[in-house]
């Protein structure tokens, strides 16, 4: 019989093509989602890419009696993935309780549930802003954790502990943190993609935005950190290379190959690349020109950071796969498509 998923967020940008990735796998999935950050017609393109609909229901995962009615109504869980968070850093620091309440809430309730109906499988999404601005690149796990720049970056650290804490005092559970770096990039397809709201925050889907005219100019934002070119360098890992790391951490706990309860990895692509690179490689992948300036560094953003991925590569035997420009050329044709639907 087919193993059941849940997947928590799994209208939202990560969540999407994860669901993607394991229904192609075989794998049946649920869809939790409260739709605060992402749209119903997302199972509709899911079930066009892979030909089948993921059952879906409608919630908030901080109301508890809503998840205990959940899990009563799905006692077959095999496992759990859970994206649903709130992710906007400039938010958290304007509402900080919004943050805390929602993004630990959220997991506290879930898993106070695994406990009770004896579902014994989480993978979570964690992020590499748990590493703050490092002493030395690349990172690796075992580079220390440092105090959150954000309360968004807070609740990624909290929730580690509360995992990490919880498998330990039941040792029936297990837990996996998945340490993104920077997500990018869109299904080939390009029926599911980024889809943020308003002035988006992030490099890319900006980018994107720039380049079909939407905004007038993209700010670089700093050319006097000390790295080669000046700008700032990240790990920007195709959104679909992400999307397996999950699946593939999904059958180390369902196989039981997991070597501790609790495990945590850096899921990135191993190279550092600049917002400069980033401009130069969406160029040459597209033939679009970037209108841009450089202006005043961004409060609250690193220098710098990118991955080693040692550990991913030999314990989940998982790797990126994309070339970034493979990955910005899918993130235009995304955004190409938006326009193309709106119009
Ligand atoms: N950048 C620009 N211009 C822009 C937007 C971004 O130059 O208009 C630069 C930033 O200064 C940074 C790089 O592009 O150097 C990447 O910025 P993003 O905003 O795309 O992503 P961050 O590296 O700031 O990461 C943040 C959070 C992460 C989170 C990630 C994805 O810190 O925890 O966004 O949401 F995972």
């Amino acid at each position: 019989m087919a193993k059941q998923i849940l997947v928590t967020g799994g209208t939202g940008f990560i969540g999407s093509h994860t669901v993607v990735e394991l229904q192609n796998n075989g794998y049946e999935v649920v869809i939790v989602d409260n739709l605060s950050n992402s749209k119903i017609e997302v199972l509709d393109q899911i079930e066009e890419i892979t030909g089948k609909r993921p059952k879906f229901e409608e919630f908030d995962l901080t109301d508890k009696n809503k998840v205990k009615a959940f899990f009563n109504e799905y006692s077959n869980l095999d496992a759990i993935i859970h994206f649903a968070a709130s992710k906007a850093v400039g938010e958290s620091v304007e509402k900080p309780l919004m943050y805390y309440s929602n993004n630990l809430n959220s997991l506290m309730n879930i898993m106070e549930c695994m406990s009770e109906f004896n579902v014994k499988n989480l993978v979570f999404s964690s992020s590499c802003t748990v590493y703050g601005q490092p002493d030395q690149l690349p990172v690796t796990e075992q580079t220390p954790r440092k105090e959150a720049e954000s309360p968004y970056g807070n609740t990624k650290s909290i929730c580690e502990d509360i995992i990490r804490d919880t498998v330990a005092a039941n040792n029936e559970l297990k837990g996996i943190a998945l340490r993104y770096f920077n997500p990018i990039g869109a299904h080939a397809t390009a029926k599911i993609g980024e889809l943020p709201l308003g002035v988006p925050n992030n490099l890319i889907p900006f980018l994107t935005q720039t380049v079909a005219g939407i905004r007038p100019e993209l700010s670089v934002f700093g050319d006097d950190y000390n790295t080669p070119d000046g700008s700032a360098i990240r790990d920007y890992i195709h959104v679909v290379d992400l999307a397996k790391a999950h699946v593939v951490a999904i059958e180390r706990l369902l196989n039981d190959k997991n070597k501790a309860n609790y495990e945590y990895f850096n899921v990135g692509t191993g190279n550092g690349v600049s917002v400069l690179e980033i401009i130069e490689s969406f160029e040459r992948a597209t033939g679009e020109k970037v209108p841009h300036k450089i202006v005043d560094r961004r409060a609250g953003d690193i220098e710098q950071i990118y991955a080693d991925t040692s550990f991913a590569n030999e314990e989940l035997g998982w790797t990126a796969q994309s070339t970034l420009d493979e990955t910005l050329s899918s993130a235009w044709k995304w955004q190409t498509n938006i326009m193309e639907t709106e119009k």
